[in-house]
């Protein structure tokens, strides 16, 4: 595993306690936001950024003008920090997310952070809060969510002088509850697209995350708990889902195919996942995907860093185009998939530290 010293430099020079130390109900934590110690905060103003700094209340005094309130100047990123058995801590592939928030940074026109800064205050804030990290054989994990907006205030449409980025943490436990949840029905959303070609569809931004708020409240009183976009220009091709991405099993041919887009946000765990399903001698292809062609697939799986894994158990297009086709189900595996059990088991055990992490996607905290 790589390994960052920060003992002589963090930021706040205190280590607090062990994994799983805070007064925490570790079995039921599910995906919910609880406060902790402290987030990192680090502003960039006058052309740099300034230190970073550890601030124990979780609200914050924003500029009425700023414009990650009115135009949407704002990306996020996500990732975990999981207790091995030994008690040390590692977070899971720091430098995916550092590269993928400058990416969405320059998109929206916000500075970068360099990469081992980034790394390193990620590491900081999960020392500072090392008690709200679940402890290993809980299923959980220290969840991270860095957020970066422009703080400063502008009425004009222009890029702010002035940028915010936080680190915030929350203990989580599984998505599901289990694990591996049983196979959930999704919707192919056809009234609604979340991101345009050429838009901002792989970025992390936040405005991509309303446009899917209407399609998955609507799919849920439907009774489809995840949705599935289609691309914006002709929705004959498989995007993605609301917060995650596709994969396609088909095990006959033992091939992994998930969509090659230009509005598909490139998720880690997908990354992760594929190189996976190369160790295990499986086919990746990254390519177009024609909606008819979802019959060709055993397994279906929605991935992602707060998910994992979710296995889809069919997949509904109702009256496409524009209400005037019949509609139709496309039908997975109706229990949990091998393959996906595979991928899932796999990359779980590496990042709880239960087997060699050959790829080095663990940093020591
Ligand atoms: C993640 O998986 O980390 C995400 O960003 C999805 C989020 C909406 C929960």
């Amino acid at each position: 595993p790589t390994s960052l010293d920060s003992t002589s430099a963090d930021v706040t020079g205190v280590v607090m306690g062990a994994p799983g130390t805070a007064d925490l109900p570790w079995s039921e934590l599910g995906f919910e936001y609880r406060n902790t110690k402290s987030h990192l905060r680090m502003v960039y103003r006058d052309g740099k950024w300034e230190d970073a700094e550890m601030v124990e209340s979780p609200y914050l005094s924003v500029h009425i003008g700023a414009t990650a309130l009115h135009y949407g100047q704002a990306c996020f990123e996500g990732l975990k920090a999981f207790a091995h058995a030994d008690g040390s801590v590692y977070l899971f592939r720091p430098d995916e997310n550092a590269n993928r928030i400058n990416r969405s940074a320059s998109r929206v026109m916000m500075p970068e952070i360099p990469v081992e800064t980034f790394v390193k205050a990620c590491n900081d804030v999960v020392k500072d809060n090392i008690a709200y990290v679940p402890p290993y054989g809980s299923g959980g994990a220290l969840y991270l969510r860095p957020l970066l907006f422009g703080s400063g205030p502008r009425i004009g449409l222009q890029p702010s002088e002035e940028y915010t980025f936080l680190i915030m943490v929350i203990p989580v436990g599984d998505y599901y509850k289990g694990g591996l949840a049983k196979p959930v029905s999704g919707l192919i959303v056809d009234e609604y697209d979340r991101a345009a070609p050429k838009g901002v569809g792989s970025a992390k931004v936040a405005g991509n995350y309303a446009a899917d708020l209407i399609p998955n409240v609507e799919a849920k009183k439907m009774g489809y708990p995840i949705c599935l976009y289609l691309d914006a220009a002709t929705h004959t091709k498989v995007e993605e889902f609301s917060t995650s991405n596709f994969i396609g099993i088909d095990n006959t041919n033992r091939r992994y195919v998930t969509p090659r887009s230009p509005s598909v946000l490139p998720s880690v765990t997908n990354k992760s996942l594929q190189t996976i399903a190369r160790d295990i001698g499986m086919t990746v292809e990254a390519r177009d995907i024609m909606v008819e062609e979802l019959d060709t697939f055993d397994e279906v799986i929605a991935c992602g860093t707060a998910v994992v894994v979710t296995p889809i158990g069919s997949l509904t297009r109702l009256n496409a185009e524009g209400g005037g086709g019949a509609s139709s189900t496309y039908r997975f595996t109706e229990d949990v998939g091998e393959t996906t059990r595979v991928l899932y088991d796999r990359v779980r055990s590496i990042q709880n530290g239960e087997v060699e992490d050959v790829h080095n996607w663990n940093f020591k905290v």
